[in-house]
């Protein structure tokens, strides 16, 4: 059989059918034309080792002498016997490929296993693998766990993953490559926190853009595991699986399981070619939301009202909120938290999904008609998987209510520890299901409702159907709630937050707009946790609000120039109450809302641009056109944001180059945060010793400027200057 070889952005995928398995010979940079015979690559055999040389499985297996983590794990229960069929041999019975992608099915006629493999290479490079198992035999199979993973190059020797917590999110650990096993489990029932959003090995040292790496991402909302394995020979291969229950899936006779998809990218120039694989994936989707001017609508000015008023739902406030902040240019505001049935604190009334007569005599519609009268569109918040025993869903359906117990709570059953005052309703129940789908259905239809905020505020903990784990089925009965919801809303566009950025995956991405990245609005934070969520999402789908000056989750006071500069390079929004801002402060907000209205089509389609800089606490990013995009002169080409995230370790920054510009073209670049003029504001919030360049702007090539660069600004700790490139 002829070996498979996909190739796309100067990536390829070479797979080789010699050993009578799937192998893989290659995942990386594009190999070209002309490949030799693959028989130039069988390695020797070493001492005191299998007498046959062992391959890179696309599913590792023992039968072939993989030592590593195997793909299937798994067992047959037959006639009261349970473990049989252990250790299947798959072989490879039909291959069909067809464009970049491919279909790979391997069989064990003895085992009664077969898994199909699904493999598809996107144009930027992004590659999407996921296998099916079927169970052939004439009694069930419990699966354990059916994992995805690929190989790295051998001179990957660094692994990087993310990790976090409530308010912070998405932060980056390295540990060097070693033998043995490095897994990050997630045991949350949603993705968690602490989730890494990327799994990269990569070449020594490699940074934003320079190094080899490799990348998976598995797009799962449930429990899981990513891992980089390396076994005894130095081979290492990175991946991820769904983390199963306790025998949670039994495959009768003839039935499958699907893994969730693994995505993976490689760059050959460090993390940034990485977030270009996936955006470009992300922005190839038809039902991704598209900048104006693409057939789309522009991402809109978002005020939230958390932060503005918390519980305290009254309508004349709301009102008033809805107001200003239309006054501000606001293009959509969402009502969070506190407006249905006796929810007056976090302690009741999750599931009750209907308006609070109490609160709103007339239903929404008085603030939905101020909000729609004002040219904004009306969002609401709801939290549809969760319960609180202090509803009236809750006391008449106590047996809706997930634990590990068989029966319900009113009969004595245990339930989990309470989080947020809260439990989860089993969506594996029919009813349950449809009583959710049923409450928002009716909210979308009874209201002028164009956005949802789709909240999950608690971990799966012991999570039970019928006395069975079952966190496998709540996630997927979750996932058929969104689709459902948004097949019969086809307009209604949805943001997953979970207390922030716990459910941040391309499962839950591919069935809502937007996600909250974190519950932090404080700008310091932000630009780490900002920083490193774009790794994967776009700006575009990550939710980024102007905080108040205080902030409410770290009591740090920011300038908002600086929270400002930093909601600019994402989905930008408020969540404050911006009654009280007033003046000069006003004028300013309403600056920053004016400049991320005219470059939001640039922020939201283009490429993502991260300097290395040696100065630990500066940090500079931007967003440059797509390659091969047209760039007119006098167009804005570019935005730069530089900002200061702690107290310099030298006393100047000196020149700091700007990378990601075309090399021969000429540009002007220019600060428009903050202008000479700004100095002249009431109160003092620029703290910029500017360069000269900055009075009047410096033209330069796009080689100049990533090869010599040009001063930048004195800046104290926890300012941002933004830039603007033009082409000349
Ligand atoms: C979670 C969300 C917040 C807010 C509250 C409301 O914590 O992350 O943004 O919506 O719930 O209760």
């Amino acid at each position: 059989m002829e070996p498979l070889h996909l190739r796309f952005a100067s990536t390829s995928l070479l797979i080789s059918f010699d050993s009578g398995e799937a192998e893989i010979i290659h995942w990386g940079s594009d190999l070209g034309e002309n490949l030799p015979g693959l028989a130039i690559l069988v390695e020797p055999i070493p001492p005191s080792a299998i007498d046959a040389a062992v391959p890179t499985g696309l599913l590792p297996q023992a039968s072939s002498g993989w030592s590593g983590r195997p793909a299937l794990r798994g067992h047959r229960l037959a006639d009261g016997v349970s473990g049989l069929d252990f250790s299947p041999r798959l072989r490879v019975v039909t291959v069909t490929s067809e464009h970049n992608s491919a279909v790979i099915v391997q069989s064990d006629t003895e085992a009664g296993i077969t898994v199909e493999s699904s493999l598809m290479l996107h144009e930027g490079g992004l590659l999407e693998v996921r296998h099916t198992v079927t169970n052939d035999g004439a009694t069930p199979y419990q699966l354990d766990e059916l994992a995805t993973a690929l190989p790295v190059g051998p001179d990957a020797v660094e692994v990087l993953d993310l990790t976090g917590r409530w308010a912070r999110e998405n932060h980056p650990q390295r540990r060097s490559i070693q033998q043995g096993t490095w897994v990050r489990t997630g045991r949350h029932g949603r993705t968690g926190h602490d989730s890494s959003l990327l799994f990269a090995a990569g070449t020594a040292n490699f940074g934003n853009r320079h190094g080899k790496v490799w990348a998976t991402h598995l797009a799962w909302s449930g429990n899981h595991e990513q891992f980089a394995d390396t076994i005894g020979d130095g081979r290492t291969l990175i991946g991820g699986a769904e983390l199963l229950g306790p025998a949670e899936v039994i495959l009768q006779p003839g039935a499958s399981y699907t893994t969730p998809i693994l995505f993976a990218a490689y760059s050959d120039r460090g993390l940034d070619g990485i977030s270009e694989a996936f955006y470009s994936w992300f922005r190839s989707r038809p039902h991704h939301v598209l900048p104006s001017g693409a057939d789309g609508k522009a991402r809109p000015v978002v005020l939230n009202t958390w932060e503005a008023v918390y519980f305290d739902h009254n309508l004349t406030t709301l009102i008033e909120l809805a107001e200003s902040a239309a006054d501000l240019g606001v293009e959509r505001f969402v009502l969070d938290d506190g407006w249905f049935r006796g929810r007056r604190d976090d302690h009741a009334g999750l599931g009750d999904w209907y308006v609070d007569e109490s609160l709103w005599p007339n239903g929404l519609t008085p603030l939905i008609e101020a909000v729609t009268s004002n040219d904004m569109e009306f969002g609401l918040w709801v939290e549809p998987e969760m319960v609180n025993l202090d509803s009236d869903i809750a006391r008449a359906h106590p047996d809706w209510i997930v634990g590990p117990a068989s029966k319900s709570h009113k009969d004595g059953g245990r339930l989990p520890l309470e989080w947020r005052n809260q439990h989860i309703i089993d969506l594996v129940n029919p009813e349950a299901w449809q009583y959710i789908f049923d409450r928002i259905d009716a909210l979308l239809r009874d209201n002028n409702i164009s956005y949802l905020k789709w909240d999950q505020n608690r971990d799966l903990l012991e999570h039970g159907h019928a006395g069975r784990s079952s966190v496998h089925e709540q996630t997927l009965a979750a996932y058929r709630l969104f689709d459902q919801l948004r097949k019969a809303h086809p307009d209604v566009e949805i943001e997953s937050c979970s207390s922030g950025g716990a459910r941040v995956d391309l499962g839950i991405l591919e069935r809502t707009d937007r996600i909250w990245a974190s519950d932090c609005n404080d700008a310091l934070e932000r630009q780490t946790i900002q920083r490193w969520t774009g790794l994967v999402v776009p700006p575009e789908l990550v939710g980024a609000h102007v905080g108040p000056t205080t902030s409410h989750t770290t009591a740090r006071t920011h300038d908002l120039s600086f929270r400002a500069i930093t909601a600019l390079f994402g989905h930008f929004g408020m969540e404050w109450d911006v009654r009280d801002v007033q003046g000069a402060e006003r004028t300013e907000l309403k600056r920053f809302i004016g400049l991320y209205k005219q470059h939001r089509d640039l922020i939201h389609s283009g490429r993502m641009v991260r300097a290395d800089l040696a100065e630990d606490s500066l940090m500079l990013h931007g967003v440059v056109p797509q390659a091969g995009a047209e760039v007119t002169a006098g167009s804005t080409s570019a935005l730069f944001a530089l900002v200061s995230t702690g107290s310099a370790f030298n006393q100047q920054p000196g020149r700091i180059t700007i990378p990601g510009l075309e090399a021969d073209r000429t540009y002007r670049i220019e600060a428009i945060f903050p202008l000479p003029s700004d100095a002249d504001y009431e109160y003092n919030y620029t703290q910029v010793q500017p360069p000269a360049w900055m009075a009047d702007g410096a033209d330069a090539t796009g080689r100049f400027l990533s090869t010599v660069g040009l001063p930048m600004p004195v800046l104290n700790p926890e300012h941002a200057v933004l830039l603007q490139v033009t082409a000349v």
